[in-house]
């Protein structure tokens, strides 16, 4: 199901959401819905994460693709052609988002059922609702805010009715790194 259109966040905004991150070296970060790679690359590059890029549309699957590969960086940076819905993300130490309301609502689920304590959610523009950001950057660079989740339930979620349920979910993709 592809629940947002193709935007770029701006170079100086993928840094800053990596930087609020606190990054450490060899740490996995999945970007969901990874458009054009730019978040992976710039992840990879600069802070030596391991990367996983979700990506729906198959043009801007071989596009990202065709990148990291003339940068080398196959090792570093895996991608994925699938629908993030479908990709078990357990492993993530940090998780980027740039999506919009609806579509961070519907992931919500999700991420609760999977993500492990302490990983970091970081989303472009658009706050997940129902959880308390532990950073809150405002129009950084002008224009864009920037919402840093540390998952931590229960103490993350605003409502005490939050549930949070561990069905079988989605296909498990072992040995991606
Ligand atoms: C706003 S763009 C963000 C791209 C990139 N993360 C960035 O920040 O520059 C959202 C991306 O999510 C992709 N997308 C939407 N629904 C998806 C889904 N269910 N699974 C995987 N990718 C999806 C879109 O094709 C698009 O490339």
């Amino acid at each position: 199901m592809d629940v947002s259109p193709f935007v770029e966040s701006p170079i100086q905004v993928v840094k800053k959401m990596l930087q609020l991150a606190e990054p450490k070296p060899g740490e996995i970060l999945y970007d969901m819905g990874s458009g054009d790679g730019r978040i992976l690359i710039i992840a990879a590059k600069e802070f030596n994460l391991r990367c996983v890029g979700i990506e729906i549309r198959q043009d801007l699957f071989k596009r990202s693709l065709d990148e990291v590969k003339r940068l080398n960086l196959e090792d570093r940076i895996k991608i994925i052609n699938a629908d993030f819905f479908n990709v078990n993300i357990s492993d993530a130490d940090i998780v980027t988002l740039y999506l919009n309301s609806s579509a961070n609502e519907k992931l919500r689920p999700k991420l609760e059922k999977e993500l492990k304590v302490g990983t970091r959610v970081v989303s472009h523009d658009y706050e997940i609702k129902g959880w308390m950001p532990t950073k809150v950057v405002r129009n950084d660079p002008i224009g864009h805010n920037i919402y840093l989740y540390v998952f931590d339930p229960p103490r993350i979620f605003l409502q005490s009715s939050s549930k949070v349920s561990h069905p079988e979910i989605g296909h498990r993709l072992p040995g991606i790194f």
